[in-house]
Order: structure tokens, then C-alpha cells, then sequence
């Protein structure tokens, strides 16, 4: 488990406008909760007809505003108090209805006057869209949404998939834990902006015969970590991953892939538009000279059977090696002298920038420590022989690597 906070010291007002989602809200305010931030509930009438207020209070630990005649504001002014400490405003869900009144300035209850008394440069304003299909994609909707999103609103979402209503396309509300990332990002600074960012992650299975291979332990954890990174600081990421199941980071695309050589596939037509590459993935070395078609069988009496091995295409050197390569950060996971393997990788694959650690000591864990070793030196993240969330991690190294690409 990470005890990263990723919304500490934030300060989130949430509004609830009428919908069905309002079930998710729920979940929404526990785990912006649970990342740090404190979450102060405005509701609707509409809203309070699909959810009770006492449960939003009891999992933000604050009284819930819904009316702005609230006399536990000691001006009566709860509109322009609400917002003036907040970060963001956060409509989760908001209905068609509710963006239809943003966008024509109206303000005839609480959660819409507070939204539109909100100091507009220091408190941005997010809506999570929460509708029926048809709703979603009337003309007026869509124009509506046009100009919120003209006026300085975010969109995050919707979904498309089955609604409430039975029926399935676009419009569902993203869920709790979409959008808790999708806040965590919009908080994290731009440093990637525009930049197209390739990333290799996991391991690479190399098939003996149809049902066993040679693979290895590594997680892919670290690569999803910093491809999530990289999106947050507003690159346009792709992601060519190994066998693992973790949860595709959101915004990112994935690429699905089993052996070195469908890796190496897949990443070399993509590398040379790509402005950096970050070489995560273990790739296994050799890989059987020729898989068995059929299960390999033992037999009574048999001996053990023995494989020729071919070498594995080289993917970051074929890369570092294009005419106009990207910034290649290449990955050393080593169980012993980290910091000489890594410098002797730095030349031997003539990269800029190899991050070394600990290979076996790492693999499927939630933290790590990295050593980054280049021309100039070597610098160890987080530093001071501590270890940190890979996550945490990953935000630091993009951070180093748009330093050095910028300069
Ligand atoms: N790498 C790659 N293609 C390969 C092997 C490695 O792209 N066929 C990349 C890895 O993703 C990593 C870096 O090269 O970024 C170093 O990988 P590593 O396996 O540690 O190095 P090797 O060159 O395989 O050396 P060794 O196994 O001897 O440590």
C-alpha cells in the first residue's frame, strides 16, 4: 500500500448536481479524502433527492451546504465564502441541466452562484458529465459543454458504456477512481507539455513451446509509473508493455506485446516521432532458436530437453542508434554495483541518461530508490539512501528528464 498524498494540503470544494452518479460521489469524496484533500460537499435539491447529505458529511468530516440562505455563515454569504480557499471546484456528477446554467451565468441556488462568485484565475472549475446518451449528445448539450469548456471549465469524461437507464453509450460519469487521478494530474505541473513520450514496461516472455516460456519477475510497475508521470506533466504517452495486468494508466496508450522481439516491433516504428523513450521493460536476452509447435512431452525414459538459444534484438541500442533518436533514458537493474553497471551501460548503449537500481530487490514492490548516472554525474532519487512510492519516483525522473531535454 502507498501512503502518498497525492491532494495533500488541497482544498476541494465538491459539488452534486441531480443524476443517478451521485452514488459514486460517495466514493469520489473518501478517496480524495484518503489522497489528502480536505473536501467540502455542496449539494443541490436535485442532488440531495439521490443521496442524503449526512453521508457526505460523515465521509468528508464536514457539514454538507445545500441551500444559500445557510445561516451558519456568519455573513450569510456561504456563495463567495465557499470558494475562496479552494483549489478547484469539482462537479461530480454534473447534469446536463447544471452546464446548461453555468454556461448562461444563472445563479438561482447555492452551488451554481458559488461557481459563478468563484475568483476565476485562482479556483479552476472541473465537470464530471453525468447523463443519459441522448442527453450527452444532443446539439444543445454538446454546445453547452463547448462553451464551458470556452469559458475555462475542464471535462473529465464522460464515459461510454451501460447507463443507469439501460441503455449504453456515452455518458456515463467516470468512476471514483478515474476521477480522483484525473485531479491528481490537473494539479501536477505541465514540464512534458506537447512532448510525445515512448515507454517500454514489464517483462517479455520468450516461448519454448505453446504452454511454458522464459520470462522474468520483474512487474512492469515502474514503467506504468512513469508513464502515468509523463502524462500527468501533459505528454502524449505510449506505452509498449510486456505480459503484466496492471490498470492502464488513464490517457496513456497501451500496446500490448509478449516476446523481445514483438517489443522491439512495436517500439521501433514509434521511436522516431517520439521526443524521449524511457526503456523500462526486462527484456529477456535470448530467447528458444526455434519453439516447439507442440507441447514439449516427457517421456518415460527420456532425457531432459535441451534449447538452442538466439540473441534478443537490442531495443534501446537500435533506438539510441537512429539517425535522430529521442532522448533515450535507459533502465539498470542490477543485484550488485549499481552505479558502475549503470555507467557501463551508459556507454555501451550510448544513451544520455541510465537509471540504475536494484533489480531483484525491487521487483513487485510499491517503492524503490534510483541512482541516475549521466555525463555529468550520478544522483540518487529520492536520495539520502531513502526509498520512495514509484509513483513519487516516476514524477521526479520526468522532472529530471524535461530538465535535461530543455537545456
Ligand atoms: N534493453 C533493451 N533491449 C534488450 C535488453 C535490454 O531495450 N534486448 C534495455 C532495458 O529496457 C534497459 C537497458 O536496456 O533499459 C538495460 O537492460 P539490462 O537487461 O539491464 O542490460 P543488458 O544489456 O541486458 O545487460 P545485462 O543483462 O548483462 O545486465
Amino acid at each position: 500500500m502507498s501512503d502518498r498524498q497525492d491532494l495533500a494540503g488541497r482544498h476541494i470544494v465538491l459539488g452534486l448536481t441531480g443524476g443517478i452518479a451521485c452514488y459514486k460521489a460517495a466514493e469520489l469524496t473518501r478517496e480524495l479524502v484518503k489522497a489528502g484533500a480536505t473536501v467540502q460537499v455542496v449539494m443541490t435539491e436535485a442532488a440531495e433527492h439521490f443521496i442524503g447529505a449526512v453521508t457526505l458529511q460523515a465521509l468528508s468530516n464536514r457539514p454538507v451546504f445545500t441551500s444559500q440562505w445557510d445561516a451558519r455563515e456568519a455573513n450569510n454569504m456561504a456563495h463567495i465564502n465557499l470558494t475562496r480557499d479552494a483549489d478547484a471546484v469539482l462537479i461530480a456528477p454534473a447534469s446536463a441541466d447544471f452546464i446548461a446554467k453555468l454556461v448562461h451565468g444563472r445563479a438561482d441556488e447555492l452551488l451554481s452562484l458559488a461557481c459563478l462568485a468563484r475568483p476565476i484565475t485562482s479556483c479552476p472549475l472541473l465537470l464530471a458529465p453525468a447523463m443519459n446518451r441522448e442527453m450527452w449528445a444532443h446539439p444543445a448539450t454538446q454546445r453547452n459543454v463547448a462553451q464551458a469548456i470556452a469559458d475555462g471549465g475542464h471535462m473529465l469524461g464522460p464515459a461510454a458504456g451501460d447507463q443507469a437507464c439501460g441503455e449504453t453509450g456515452a455518458g456515463r460519469m467516470l468512476e471514483a477512481a478515474e476521477l480522483c487521478d484525473e485531479l491528481i494530474a490537473f494539479f501536477q505541473p505541465k514540464l512534458l507539455a506537447g512532448r510525445r513520450v515512448l515507454v517500454t514496461a514489464g517483462p517479455t516472455y520468450e516461448a519454448i513451446d505453446p504452454v511454458r516460456g522464459i520470462t522474468n519477475l520483474s512487474s512492469g510497475k515502474m514503467g506504468f509509473a512513469i508513464a502515468r508521470a509523463a502524462a500527468e506533466a501533459g505528454a502524449r504517452v505510449t506505452l509498449v508493455a510486456g505480459p503484466v495486468s496492471l490498470r492502464t494508466p488513464r490517457g496513456v496508450t497501451r500496446i500490448d506485446v509478449r516476446s523481445a522481439v514483438q517489443m522491439h516491433d512495436a517500439v521501433l516504428p514509434l521511436a522516431a516521432s517520439s521526443d524521449i523513450f524511457v526503456a523500462t521493460a526486462a527484456v529477456a536476452d535470448w530467447r528458444p532458436s526455434s519453439a516447439s509447435a507442440q507441447k514439449i512431452k516427457k517421456l518415460a525414459g527420456s532425457s531432459a530437453p535441451s534449447f538452442e538459444l538466439t540473441e534478443n534484438p537490442d531495443i534501446l541500442a537500435a533506438v539510441a542508434g537512429l539517425a535522430k533518436p529521442p532522448f533515450c533514458v535507459g533502465f539498470a537493474a542490477e543485484s550488485s554495483d549499481v552505479a558502475r553497471h549503470a555507467r557501463e551501460k551508459l556507454k555501451l548503449k550510448n544513451v544520455p541518461l541510465i537509471v540504475g537500481n536494484r533489480g531483484p530487490a525491487t521487483f513487485g514492490l510499491d517503492d524503490n530508490a534510483l541512482l541516475l548516472v549521466d555525463a555529468q554525474g550520478e544522483r540518487e532519487l529520492p536520495g539520502g539512501g531513502r526509498r520512495a512510492d514509484k509513483l513519487a519516483l516516476a514524477r521526479q525522473l520526468v522532472a529530471e528528464i524535461a530538465r535535461r531535454i530543455k537545456s
